[in-house]
């Protein structure tokens, strides 16, 4: 079994965007990431605090806009139009989940789609959907840079899906459709579920449920992706899949922290610095 390390991956990714982004400085591009956050979530906080570091680490202008969690919708969507139309700014994301009474998919809508980093506007997705895109999602897209580390092709490989986010689960399964995998999507409403998991040459598992793939559900010599990110009671942070017994009998698997989450940053990266290169030749 091997280690998928997003951690020495992304790590490897990084030193190449950051020479990219100083040559770019050289010519007086500099790309600039603004994150708004809305309350006070603490897994927000979270990873709203490892974008602006791998900005600062990379040479990436970034601003944060934390803003209470009473903030109005029209307060919000005039915060977006005031990022759109700044020039300092070349990637806007808006962190989620929003708080209950504010309308994510209409956040989502007001952001400029050559500024949406995060690749969740309409007209993105409908890029994606079409093999035509600008910006990959940031999830989907660090772990199809970890799959190809294990050196899979994935040409009519069974790849099996589970979750059906528009975050993650179905930008995902889109992807691997473009690398010629067949692809399964499996749900909270699958049945053989265990079944359908234990086929698949790649498993990706991205439903927010601490340790739910067992190391019975895992094909012998599977590549087990883990987009989980769990805390325990007793504070132990795990993933999706429980680590010990899938190890047993995955080829590779990534493990929580330290895989799918640092591909994740590195890719927001690549796509603020690609924002930028686009908005400098309009
Ligand atoms: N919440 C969980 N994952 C993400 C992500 O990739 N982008 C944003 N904006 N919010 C998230």
């Amino acid at each position: 079994m091997q280690i998928l390390d997003g951690k020495m991956v992304s790590a490897r990714i990084k030193e190449e965007l950051k020479a990219e982004v100083a040559a770019l400085k050289e010519t007086g591009i500099v790309p600039g990431l603004a994150v708004i956050i809305v309350g006070d979530d603490p897994a927000s906080r979270v990873y709203v605090n490892s974008k602006k570091k791998a900005c600062a680490d990379l040479g990436i202008y970034s601003e944060e806009h934390a803003l209470p969690a009473e903030t109005t919708q029209e307060e919000l969507l005039a915060l977006v139009e005031s990022l759109n139309a700044k020039d300092e700014v070349s990637g806007i994301l808006v962190q989620l989940p929003l708080p209950k009474h504010l309308d994510e998919k209409a956040v989502i809508n007001a952001i400029a789609p050559e500024k949406d980093v995060d690749a969740f506007h309409p007209v993105n997705v409908g890029k994606i959907m079409i093999g035509d895109f600008d910006f990959l999602p940031c999830t989907p897209a660090g772990i199809m840079d970890l799959i190809a580390e294990s050196g899979i092709d994935l040409t009519g490989k069974n790849c099996v899906v589970v979750g059906r986010s528009n975050i993650v689960g179905k930008p995902m399964s889109m992807l691997l459709l473009h690398k010629n995998a067949t692809v399964t999507i499996c749900h909270s409403k699958t049945q053989n579920l265990a079944e359908i998991c234990k086929n698949a040459d790649v498993l990706v598992v991205a439903v927010g449920r601490a340790e739910m793939v067992t190391g019975d559900m895992v094909k012998e010599g599977a590549v087990v992706i883990d987009v989980g990110m769990n805390r325990l009671p007793d504070k132990k942070l795990v993933g999706d899949v429980e680590f010990a017994s899938a190890s047993q009998k995955a080829a590779y698997i990534t493990p929580v922290p330290g895989g799918v989450g640092p591909m994740t940053i590195v890719t927001l990266m690549r796509n603020t610095v690609t924002a930028a290169k686009k908005l400098s030749k309009k």
